[in-house]
Order: structure tokens, then sequence, then C-alpha cells
């Protein structure tokens, strides 16, 4: 089959490689039929390339249809429509029944010291191949699966495999007083649906992000955008009676603009040799903190602190001072995908689409077009902000 692979910093590329093949008696295999590029990839082609190997395949949003299953598969039939969630759980776990799929501690890579495995996400996430690829090997298949019906478009339902749950769980942990104000840094994909899900729940929503376009979209869905400029911060806080936001959603994470110092050390780091950068990635601190800051300071004292965005330096410095003085909750994490399904299919559904799923994708494309999409994607070129691969 083609799948796509991670050859080395800012280079992928489209491979002939082995089909795979049911290994474990509950796995199954499905035929992709869309499988979308994420934020979360990006951190894979730009920085983390110390913890990947070259050929490995890439991708965490996928859905297809089922082609093959294992001897123990009960809840599955060939022919199944399905999305896959990022994280690999076991539904049975301690974590699994307190709904921190991402935590499963049947999957978790206790090598790295890391939470659930994850498709296409690293050794730190179980080297896992991805579903950027015409064929996906899907493991504790029973549990992993969200079936979808037959007669709506991909679209529909392919969000439900990372973003959606993602910025659900983003605004969940938010903690927004009913009413209230809720900022968002970032309207990468998943800003913009975090930002929708504000307005769903009737929230006043505030959202930042440097990118024309991508503050355009959230326009279109009733969002107040404004431009990370030098003062934006005190603006927003201006617009909240000078108390700031009651909640913030950091919906950027590690590689955010505007600390170009840590910035150049993250390019040194994608750079070393693995075995001397992985340590450094690991501990050193190399983040870029500049959207975490912001929030940390726009949030209004006792107010909650989300982060959807991804952060993976251990000895970050945090400005703990403001933090404990301000009184805030912070909270944060890999999605659970599973935990948030059910509120999620019926808004989907929906005939009015009151999430504007049909509203995210810029780019449909083959597989032979991922790796040039890579680039348009992490540039924001060509109006890019959701690229949907159909293999
Ligand atoms: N927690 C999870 O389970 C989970 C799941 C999916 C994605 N993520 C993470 O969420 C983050 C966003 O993902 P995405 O797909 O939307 O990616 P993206 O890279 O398209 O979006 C990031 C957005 O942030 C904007 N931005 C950069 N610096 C900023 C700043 N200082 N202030 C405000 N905006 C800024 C960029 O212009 C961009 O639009 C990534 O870190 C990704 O890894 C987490
Ligand atoms: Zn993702
Ligand atoms: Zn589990």
């Amino acid at each position: 089959m083609k799948a796509l692979t991670w050859q080395g910093k800012r280079n992928v590329t489209v491979e002939e490689v082995a089909d795979p093949v049911i290994e474990q008696p509950t796995d199954a295999v499905i035929r992709v039929t869309s499988s979308a590029i994420c934020g979360s990839d990006l951190h894979l082609y730009e920085l983390l390339g110390p913890f990947i190997d070259r050929g490995d395949i890439l991708g965490h949003e996928p859905m297809g249809t089922v082609v093959e299953i294992g001897s123990d598969v009960a809840e599955l039939a060939v022919g199944d429509r399905v999305v896959i969630p990022f994280n690999i759980a076991c539904g049975h776990c301690f974590m699994c029944r307190h709904g921190l799929q991402s935590q499963c501690e049947t999957t978790q890579v206790r090598e790295y010291g890391s939470g659930a495995a994850l498709f296409g996400y690293t050794k730190l996430y179980g080297q896992v191949p991805g579903g950027q690829a015409e064929y996906l090997r899907v493991p504790l298949a029973d549990y992993n699966h969200i079936r979808v019906g037959a007669d709506l478009p991909d679209d529909r339902y392919l969000y439900l495999s990372d973003i959606l749950p993602t910025a659900w769980q983003g605004v969940e942990y938010a903690h927004v007083p009913e009413g209230g104000t809720l900022a968002i840094m970032g309207l990468g994909p998943v800003g913009q649906f975090v930002s929708r899900i504000g307005i769903h729940r009737g929230y006043r929503v505030l959202a930042v992000d440097p990118v024309p376009e991508r503050r355009e979209m959230a326009e279109r869905h009733g969002v107040l955008t404004y431009d990370l400029t030098d003062t934006v911060v005190d603006e927003l806080r201006d617009l909240t009676d000078g108390r700031g936001a009651d909640s913030v959603v950091d919906a950027v994470g590690l590689e955010a603009h505007g600390s170009a110092g840590i910035g150049l050390m993250q390019q040194a780091v994608g750079l070393l040799p693995d075995a001397v950068a992985r340590p450094m990635l690991d501990k050193a601190g190399v983040d870029r903190l500049a959207a975490l800051y912001a929030s940390i300071d726009l949030v209004r004292r006792g107010g909650t602190v989300s982060l959807s965005g991804v952060y993976a330096g251990d000895a970050d410095i945090l400005p703990m001072k403001t933090m404990f003085d301000k009184q805030l909750s912070l909270r944060m994490g890999q999605c659970n995908v599973k935990r948030w399904i059910d509120d999620l299919l019926p808004l989907v559904e929906d005939p009015a689409d009151p999430l504007g799923v049909m509203d995210l994708a810029t780019h449909h494309a083959s597989l032979d077009e991922a790796p040039d999409l890579y680039a348009t994607f992490q540039r924001k070129e060509d109006g890019c902000i959701k690229v949907v691969l159909n293999p």
C-alpha cells in the first residue's frame, strides 16, 4: 500500500510499504477513506524528530471501512464504516472507566513514562503505524472505533477522531461560568472548534490569531477575533471590565509565534543527533511559551486556563507567583476521545451543522499530494486551515 512516511525534519514522502495485517486477535484493519493532517503532525514535522525513525507512518485522524477483523473482535464486522480515535485505549482499565482514555493503563508507554499509545506519534507514544495511508491496523478494535452511518459525507464525521473532542474537552476543562467570557489563543482547526463550541453554549467568545483567513473563518461563525499584537492582551482585558476573561483556552501549544530566542533553541535541537537531542527536548525546557504566558496574563483572577495545545518540555519555567496570586485553575492534557462522543455525534449529524464541521477543510487531496500539503499547512499558505487526504 501507499503511506505517508517521516524521513527527516520537514521531509515526508509517500512510499510503497507492506499492507498492515491482523497481528493480534483483537485487531481490525480498515481501508482509509479520509485522513486529516493535524497541527500535532506539524510538531513531528518540525521538532520531535529525535523520537521518530525514518519510514514511520504518520497520521492519527482517520476514518474508513473495516476490511478484516481478528478472531476476538465482536463489535465490528467487515464493511462497517468507522472513525478511529487517535488514542488507543482498552475501555476497561481504571483510567478508561474514569473517562481518562488518553491515560489508558493497558496501552501506556511506560518506557517513556507516557500515557496511552497514539497512532502515528513517535516512540514516546508507542510508535504505532499511523493512518495517513491506504490501510490501517487498529489495535483493540472492539473499543477503538466510533461506528457511523452510511449516508453523510466523511467530513461530517472525520473530526470525531481528534480535533472535535479535543476542542470539546478544552471547553469542558475551561469551566466557563454560564454566559461568561471565553478567550481563545489560536484559531487553527482546534481553536476554530473551541470557539464554535463556545458560541454554541452561549458564551461570549473572543479569539486571537495572527493569520487573517483564520480570523475570517471564525468570524463567519460569530466569533470576535483579534490579531496577535503586543497590546492584544490589554485590549481583551479592557473588553472584560478590566478584569480578564473568565476562562482561556490555549489552542496553540509549543510552536507559538512570539518568543524568537527560544525558537532558535528549538531549531538547534531539531538538527542535533537523536541521542543528544532527546534528553534535551525532554528536560531542557525548550518550549515556546508565548501563548501559555498570554493565557495566564489574560485570564481573570480566580479563572481557569485550559490547555488544548500540546507542550513537551519538562523544565519549562512558569510564572508561579502570578499563577498563585491570581488563584488560577489550570487544566490540560491529551484528549480522551471516546469520553465525548455521545455529546458530539448528534451535533455532527444535525442537518443544521451547529459546529460547522462542513466549514473547516480548505484542502482535499490525494495521498500523493500530502508532502506538499504538509509544507503548505505549516507555512499557512494558500489559505490552508485544514487538510483532508482521501487515499
Ligand atoms: N490535547 C490534544 O489532545 C490535542 C489534539 C489535537 C491537537 N492538539 C494541539 O493543539 C494545537 C493546535 O492544533 P491545530 O491543529 O489547531 O494547529 P495549528 O498549528 O494549525 O494552529 C495553531 C494556531 O495558533 C496560531 N498562533 C501561533 N502563535 C500564536 C500566539 N502566540 N497567539 C495566538 N495564536 C497563535 C497560529 O497562527 C495557528 O493558527 C497544537 O499544539 C496541537 O498539537 C492537541
Ligand atoms: Zn490530531
Ligand atoms: Zn484502558
